[in-house]
């Protein structure tokens, strides 16, 4: 593997259809999916990249049935603390970002914890988008940016560029996804990091997410390091610069 991308963006798809395949129920598939979680971020830090996001739960999976949206808070609860002594162990430094106002004080105070207790950490940053849309993003830096207008703490001047737009994210301070990964043959965004993924390469796997596995991750890779990415210019233009 030649290029390592800087940041590495999972949508993890197929849990269900993984359990159903197997007569389970659709939470079975869930729980299944941490272990793939587990080696992609182990896969990770092992392959030094700096930054791994997965989207977990979107904004529009709250209207699922209210028995799954349960189980998987739960489930994140429970992953948030068992994972805990492998992140600190890896060195992994452990971020959430969504609409945390929807999450349960349980939640929150889990994930405040493992935020801190991890904040000193150099290695692997690890995200996990929960209660996540692109769209809800992109609004609420438009919100965060006219309240900062209005209060005349900007210089009202200065024409909006996307460099000043983006500090009001909730990506914040994160690299735009080199790579994004979808697992289980769908091949669209759904609502995920609308403006951060202008210029990021898709791969798309039939491989279901709880069978998602160190050696697809690497399969993902090697596609990767072989693509030009050239972000509007020519091919010349490209290798003039390398
Ligand atoms: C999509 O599959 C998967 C999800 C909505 C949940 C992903 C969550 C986990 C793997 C839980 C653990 C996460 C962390 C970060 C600890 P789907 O249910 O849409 O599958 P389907 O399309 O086959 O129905």
């Amino acid at each position: 593997m030649s290029k390592i991308p800087k940041h590495v963006s999972i949508i993890m798809d197929g849990n269900g259809r993984w359990a159903k395949q197997r007569g389970f129920e659709r939470l079975e598939g869930h729980k299944a999916g941490v272990e793939s979680v587990k080696a992609a971020a182990e896969f990770a830090a092992e392959n030094k990249i700096d930054f791994l996001s997965l989207f977990a739960f979107s904004e529009e999976n709250w209207t699922r049935p209210q028995d799954e949206v349960s189980g998987l808070m739960e489930l994140m609860i429970d992953a948030i603390i068992g994972e805990r002594k492998t992140l600190l162990d890896n060195n992994i430094k452990f971020l959430v970002i969504g609409d945390e106002t929807r999450l349960s004080e349980t939640l929150i105070s889990k994930i405040l914890e493992l935020k801190k207790i991890t904040s000193s950490n150099t290695g692997l940053t690890l995200i996990v988008f929960l209660s996540y849309s692109g769209k809800w993003d992109i609004l609420q830096a438009v919100t965060k940016y006219l309240e900062k207008a209005r209060s005349s703490e900007l210089n009202n001047n200065e024409p909006l560029s996307a460099e000043l737009f983006e500090t009001f994210l909730s990506t914040r301070g994160i690299p735009d996804p080199d790579l994004l990964i979808r697992s289980s043959g769908e091949q669209r965004l759904s609502n995920y990091m609308l403006w951060q993924c202008a210029y990021t390469e898709f791969y798309f796997t039939d491989v279901l997410w709880p069978d998602f596995r160190k050696n697809d991750f690497k399969r993902a890779l090697d596609i990767y390091s072989e693509r030009e990415r050239r972000y509007g210019k020519t091919g010349d233009q490209i290798n003039k610069i390398k």
